[in-house]
């Protein structure tokens, strides 16, 4: 069936000749009749779920990870969190009802900024600023830049190598109107900081390329001054990245909480990601003053500040339902959410290692942690139908 977005692709070829998968992949999510579009994305009446929909624990857990940051700067007032790729708004709404009940001082001197290429509406909130964009203005803030799953949603080259050549992939239309890929050869050279140094054992390898680190980089950096970008994806090593077991399964569609492979069904309708490879990210950051002050799974990460033992304490207090308990262990398991990966880089702050500044972290006694809302996964009921996918 010809959707608006396929229809909108298909013209463009037709106008200028075959285009790149990137471009496909930006007017497939990002056009005005592209998949970022639609109304029901995220949740139960949508595609997929992400760590912050399945239970308030993970915006406590960050809440956590901001205050230790902000009291390692000395308390900096005004401070800013500044999310991009913020969806509908969750996290940014947990994060904050999470500070409230964690720091009085730290919220009151707190502005969330949620910027997303999507419309986000929220109820009035004076501490939540919203801006459509796909990008930063350069706020020179002090805070803390965080994103989770925004990378793997960033439009992406896909190259294949064969026989030593790196081809990439670009999208035309063949005789019987279909979309049919053409394999363009490039330049090794050019694409030298995002390819592993031998190429000679992938014969056959097919990946995503995400050139634009560079660019993302430099805004972030225009927008804070001082302080830690927190990043969370999926994704692998280069070394990983690039080898044949991940091979063609790292470009990934989503749609009704199933997993697929091809982006050319249901154009507009499922939404297309891409592993991430988390070297280029720290050499980008790098290039612009970002230092690596922690990298983790984020089993890892979020264990470092206390859910595991928050979790034993749950099953030995018997007080929350096992449904619960079984939805927030999802968060750390390895083999989902917990494979993730958290990358933590600060700028002009005295360097230092997250695995320090965490060691001693653990939500307070007595404290609670904020509501559970319709949009968790927590308060969903499933269908009988339904399978669950995580991201
Ligand atoms: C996979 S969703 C994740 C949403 C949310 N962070 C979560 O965890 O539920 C990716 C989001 O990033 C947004 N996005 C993609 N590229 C962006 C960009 N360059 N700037 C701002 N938002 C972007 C998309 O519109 C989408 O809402």
């Amino acid at each position: 069936m010809n959707s608006p977005a396929r229809s909108l692709i298909g013209q463009t070829i037709v106008d200028d000749g075959p285009i790149s998968f990137e471009t496909f992949m930006e007017i497939a999510l990002y056009s005005e009749v592209g998949y970022y579009r639609n109304e029901d994305v995220f949740g139960i009446a949508g595609d997929y779920y992400t760590s912050p929909h399945i239970h308030p624990i993970f915006a406590s857990i960050c809440a956590l990870q901001v205050e230790k940051m902000w009291k390692a700067m000395d308390q900096p007032a005004p401070f800013f969190i500044m999310e991009q790729g913020a969806g509908d708004a969750t996290l940014a709404k947990d994060v904050l009802e999470a500070i409230s009940i964690l720091n009085q001082d730290l919220y009151s001197s707190l502005t969330y900024i949620c910027v997303d290429r999507r419309k986000i509406e929220i109820d009035d909130n004076s501490h939540i600023e919203i801006v459509q964009s796909n990008q930063l203005e350069p706020f020179h803030r002090t805070g803390v830049f965080i994103s989770n799953e925004l990378i793997d949603s960033f439009p992406v080259k896909m190259i294949e190598i064969r026989d030593r050549k790196i081809f990439e992939i670009y999208v035309g239309i063949n005789s019987r109107g279909s979309f049919e890929e053409i394999l363009v050869p490039i330049a090794i050279d050019d694409y030298m900081d995002f390819l592993p140094s031998k190429i000679e054992q992938l014969n056959g390898y097919r990946g995503p390329l995400n050139t634009k680190m560079d660019d993302w980089y430099s805004n972030i950096s225009d927008a804070l001054n001082c302080g830690f970008v927190i990043t969370i994806d999926y994704g692998f090593d280069r070394e990983v990245f690039f080898s044949m077991e991940k091979s063609h399964r790292l470009l990934q569609t989503y749609y009704k909480h199933v997993d697929g492979s091809n982006p050319f069904q249901r154009i507009g309708s499922q939404d297309i990601t891409a592993h991430v490879d988390f070297d280029t990210l720290k050499q980008s950051g790098h290039k612009y003053g970002f230092k690596e002050c922690g990298y983790f799974s984020q089993a890892e990460w979020l264990n470092s500040m206390g859910l595991d033992k928050l979790l034993c304490k749950m099953r030995a207090d018997g007080l929350e339902n096992r449904n619960t308990i079984n939805l927030i262990s999802a968060l750390n398991d390895i083999s989902g959410l917990g494979g993730f990966k958290v990358l933590i880089q600060g700028k002009n702050v005295e360097h230092f290692d997250v695995r320090d500044l965490n060691s001693d972290v653990f939500w307070p006694p007595g404290l609670e942690f904020p509501q559970v809302k319709n949009v968790h996964m927590s308060n969903a009921r499933k269908p009988e139908t339904w399978e669950t996918n995580f991201f």
